[in-house]
């Protein structure tokens, strides 16, 4: 997975928005985000997925696919949908096993977009109260097994003077010692 600043030109989306040179973001800023990742290599990934999955309670999971190719015309406008700022009162874990795509998260308390790139192998974990949003790249296909404890609570709450003060936001920003 390849972490960097988001350059906020305008432009597709699915573009790579990369400075030029790029402002990479390293792994101790993002585990001061709460962002976690691993790499797990598809091949034989089973086991290694299944322990982690042990360790950290993720009892159940899923697999989502998503590509131009298999969804027609809903695709553009759901993209834009995955793209909205947003939260979730619970962990958004994704393990990639084919395709790409791009999940940014806010960094606080700059509020600048980090680019999270990921790949074939990457298992990354947004925590619960960042705000963040998701879009496939120019590749438009991606295949993901999505992990989750109980119940999945993947309402997205799109941000707002609302999501500022719900609880999951406050505990997450107290959480990397901003706003507490
Ligand atoms: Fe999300």
């Amino acid at each position: 997975m390849r972490a960097y600043y988001y350059d906020n030109l305008p432009g597709d989306q699915r573009l790579p928005h990369d400075y030029v040179p790029s402002r990479l973001v390293s792994k101790e800023i993002l585990d001061a985000l709460n962002v976690k990742y691993w790499v797990i290599p598809v091949e034989g990934h089973e086991p290694k997925v299944d322990a982690l999955a042990k360790e950290r309670g993720y009892k159940n999971r899923d697999l989502i696919n998503v590509s131009k190719d298999g969804m027609g015309e809903i695709y553009e406008e759901k993209i834009k949908t995955f793209f909205q700022e947003h939260m979730h009162e619970d962990e958004e874990i994704r393990y990639v096993l084919s395709g790409s795509g791009f999940f940014d998260v806010r960094e606080t308390p700059t509020d600048q977009w980090i680019r999270l790139a990921v790949e074939p192998g990457d298992l990354v974990v947004i925590p619960a109260g960042i705000y963040h949003r998701f879009t496939l790249d120019e590749a438009n296909n991606i295949k993901a097994m999505r992990l989750f404890q109980d119940e999945p609570k993947w309402i997205p709450y799109n941000r707002s003077e609302e999501t500022d003060v719900n609880p999951h936001r406050v505990q997450y920003l107290q959480s990397v010692g901003v706003g507490a």
